[in-house]
């Protein structure tokens, strides 16, 4: 045993974690907008950063915050790595357990994740699997308490496809007590495991945005599902977040996209090029939470 802490998916964090690791988000975005000198509490250390995805966001962010905690990024593209010529995920694991400090992956199938857990000596951090986006849901969870004060008392819903982002936000409401109805069409549900009670799966989107604070959307298509793009056009049709159907959601609510955005598809232009738009600062908090979230792992 190790002792290291992993995130793999939110459960890892549990309550108490997630809510230290916005806090100190939150401290660490307030310092970086006042010019004072930033803290280097990996000083000296080096965190792995590998990509078997596209990514812009989560490659940024991650290396960005590396670099503002004081340790040092390696950004690998699995393909260009023995891992892309089929060199087994626990041995990758215990020799970039003998350099690195933490790795950080974004892979396919959970199951590769878990490997290198169980494999590394170092904590190991999803940084979007098939079955989740943990980290993701840390930079939407600020985002919910900059701009509506609080997590707690509000209703939550999720319009789209039950994908990775919205397995990461079942697990945050199940551990935080948050309301989520989920908003899927038949044969796109969750694989998180949803009560019926506090988190729910419907069918109409009107019914998931009625009386909500927090309307999330992600795309129809997840990166590995290209193929299924036209299939999914037809299932998810009227599964837009616009303003016809925002008018059921309560005042003041607040549209959430991880990003890439389809505009017109999943969500309408004008919650990413309007006045009101919060996916931005969603955007941004990606690195806030993150550096959060390598002090509160690494140490
Ligand atoms: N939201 C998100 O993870 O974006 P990237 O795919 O650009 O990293
Ligand atoms: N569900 C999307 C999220 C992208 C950040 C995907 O997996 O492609």
């Amino acid at each position: 045993m190790t002792g290291k802490r992993d995130l793999l998916t939110l459960d890892d964090l549990r309550a108490q974690g997630i809510l230290a690791v916005l806090d100190r988000a939150d401290e660490l975005k307030a310092l970086r907008r006042s010019g004072e000198a930033m803290p280097k509490p990996l000083a000296g250390k080096s965190v792995g950063l590998i990509f078997e995805k596209p990514s812009t966001r989560t490659r940024v962010s991650f290396e960005v915050a590396v670099f503002e905690l004081g340790a040092h990024p390696v950004v690998l593209n699995a393909r260009d790595t023995q891992m892309g010529r089929g060199e087994p995920i626990e041995d990758t694991a215990r020799v970039l357990s003998r350099y690195l400090h933490a790795i950080v992956i974004r892979t396919f199938a959970d199951a590769v994740l878990a490997k290198l857990a169980k494999h590394a000596t170092v904590p190991v951090i999803n940084a979007l699997t098939d079955g989740g986006h943990p980290c993701q849901v840390l930079a939407d969870l600020q985002t919910v308490r900059e701009h509506k004060g609080t997590l707690t008392g509000l209703r939550y819903a999720w319009i789209g496809d039950g994908n990775n982002v919205a397995n990461s936000w079942i697990e945050a409401c199940n551990l935080l007590d948050l309301e989520l109805v989920l908003a899927c069409p038949k044969g796109y549900d969750p694989t998180a495991s949803v009560d019926g009670k506090r988190v729910r799966v419907v069918r109409d989107p009107r019914e998931a945005m009625a009386g909500a604070d927090v309307v999330i959307t992600d795309v129809w298509a997840s990166m590995g599902q290209e193929a299924e793009s036209n299939t999914r056009k037809e299932a998810f049709a009227g599964f837009i977040v616009e303003p016809g159907a925002m008018r059921a959601a309560n005042k003041g609510a607040i549209v959430l996209h991880c990003l890439p955005a389809h505009r017109g598809e999943e969500i309408d232009g004008v919650y990413l090029d309007g006045a009101g738009a919060v996916v931005w600062d969603e955007a941004e908090n990606r690195l806030h939470t993150q550096k959060a979230l390598l002090e509160y792992l690494v140490r």
